[in-house]
């Protein structure tokens, strides 16, 4: 294949990949987004495997051996996971992203010859740079996501571990990095390539270790965006199209994601990368919590109101995630339409654990787009509304967000559930949210809190209508 044809079929999947993210920006067409991006993956695999035919039958066995895996254990472990654990499995394949940077770039430096980097006998200056910084970012990207796993899995304390000194060992190990680099390009030393290698790792670690587990959704996003700019330092290196193309389009949009949810959450970029958030408020609910009464309520006390209302809204969070009750709020929604009441669904940009969650699991459950409304859209409602029915959301419904300047939580934009006639709340207890930050609507006078899973609750609701 000559080289204009396969730089052609590499645009086309990049083409193809700009197609897979806007199909993915919207619940209806993200299927197809998802289709468009497997064909552009499949057409640029194929692309490398007729241009750059592997030397031999045995290397072509490796390369097919290497798809049944990979492809095998991919397919197998996105059919089993659940959605609730879907923040950790990206962050654990964004680990082997990672991880495969560092493989290519030193794939390439010890078969320089391989990729035609090499002139008089030595490797271009420019490709020891894009290696050096691919590898750089690729370790980091390596031991941060797997950190970012294990807190997201639970394997590991979701609360920021704060190291002494941290700030100034990961400065020091940022120059120490930088210097190295430095000395690679200048040597081509395979012992410094190691050692950046070692350094990164240790860096990726140290850097996410301090940040608390609310704050990791971000963090597994900035990381994907690492793993995207590795990609195409590594792409530069090979002479790749397909690998710049890709890893510029992951890097962009996983900085664009970040920057969004810190938006949603209003707090600071940095704020996130030098950690600390979710400390000690993250331990647990605060003891007056657990003492002050709350009104509780039954199903059929739910049912009741809910049937005599004009104008519910639905305000659903994590707690519905972990409980799959989208099913049952649809059948419940559907009852209450027909039975004359309007109903409409609140939807916050950070509820649950990841960008667009309760999107794809309403979507799931069949819910109509047009009941589906982003939090600037309804907010304004709440007040006309009869019924607030927050089924498993707590800090996207918090009013310490507008008033208490010292909550972890202060300044993001909240669902102003308070506003409405009744609010029901569907908890298992009085646990706090992810923030671990009480909620004071609890204890309102026109809440009544309905205990228990939420998919359950929203069954017997069901029955009781
Ligand atoms: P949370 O504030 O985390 O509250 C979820 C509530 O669900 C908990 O208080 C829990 O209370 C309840 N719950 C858990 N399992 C349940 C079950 N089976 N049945 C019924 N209730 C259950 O959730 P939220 O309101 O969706 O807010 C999301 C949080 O994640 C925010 O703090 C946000 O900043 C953070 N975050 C989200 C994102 C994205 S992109 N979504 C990114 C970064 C951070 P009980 O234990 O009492 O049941």
């Amino acid at each position: 294949m000559s080289q204009n044809v396969s730089a052609l079929l590499y645009i086309v999947s990049g083409v193809l990949f700009i197609m897979a993210l806007r199909g993915l920006s919207h619940p209806t067409t993200s299927r197809q987004g998802n289709l468009y991006g497997m064909i552009g993956m499949g057409l640029a695999v194929l692309t490398t495997l007729v241009g750059h035919p592997p030397a031999g039958v045995g290397a072509w066995a490796l390369i097919i051996l290497g798809l049944a895996i990979g492809g095998g254990a991919g397919a197998v472990i996105a059919k089993r996971v659940p959605m609730t654990a879907m923040p950790q499995l990206v962050a654990a394949f964004h680990s082997l992203v990672g991880l495969a940077a560092v493989a290519g770039a030193a794939a390439t430096l010890y078969a320089p010859q391989a990729v035609g980097i090499l002139e008089n006998g030595h490797i271009h200056k420019e490709s020891l740079f894009e290696m050096a910084l691919g590898v750089a970012i690729g370790a980091i990207t390596f031991t941060g996501s797997v950190i970012a796993f294990a807190k997201l899995d639970g394997r590991m304390s979701g609360k920021p571990i704060m190291l002494p000194q941290r700030h100034a060992i990961n400065i020091a190990l940022g120059i120490a990095l930088v210097v190295l680099i430095a000395i690679f390009i200048g040597t081509e030393s395979k012992a410094i390539f190691w050692l950046i290698v070692l350094l990164s790792f240790a860096l990726g670690g140290l850097l996410i270790i301090p940040i608390g587990g609310a704050d990791m959704p971000v963090v597994v996003s900035m990381l994907n965006s690492y793993s995207g700019w590795a990609a195409a330092g590594i792409g530069f290196t090979l002479g790749n199209l397909a690998l710049i193309i890709t890893g510029a389009l992951v890097g962009s949009s996983g900085a664009i994601l970040s920057y969004i949810m810190c938006k949603a959450m209003n707090r600071s970029f940095f704020s996130v990368i030098l950690g600390g958030f979710g400390g000690d408020a993250a331990a647990g609910p605060a003891g007056a919590v657990e003492t002050r009464p709350v009104k509780q309520g039954s199903a059929d006390d739910a049912a009741y109101i809910m049937k005599n209302a004009e104008r519910v809204i639905i305000v659903p969070g994590y707690g519905m995630a972990v409980a799959q009750a989208q099913h049952s709020l649809r059948e419940m929604v559907d009852m209450l339409k027909k039975e004359g009441v309007d109903v409409k669904y609140a939807i916050h940009p950070v509820a649950g654990r990841m960008p667009g969650h309760m999107n794809v699991l309403l979507a799931e459950a069949n819910v109509p787009y047009d009941e589906v409304f982003e939090l600037e859209d309804i907010n304004g409602e709440f007040p006309q509304a009869d019924v607030a029915f927050v089924i498993g959301a707590n800090d996207v419904t918090n009013p310490a967000a507008k008033t208490d300047k010292a909550s972890p939580i202060y300044g993001m934009p909240i669902l102003d559930v308070e506003k409405a006639k009744t609010v029901l709340f569907i908890k298992r207890g009085m646990g706090s949210g992810y923030a671990g930050v009480e909620n004071e609507v609890f204890f309102r006078d026109n809440t009544m809190m309905l205990f228990g899973d939420a998919k359950k609750v929203v069954d017997s609701i069901l029955k009781n209508l």
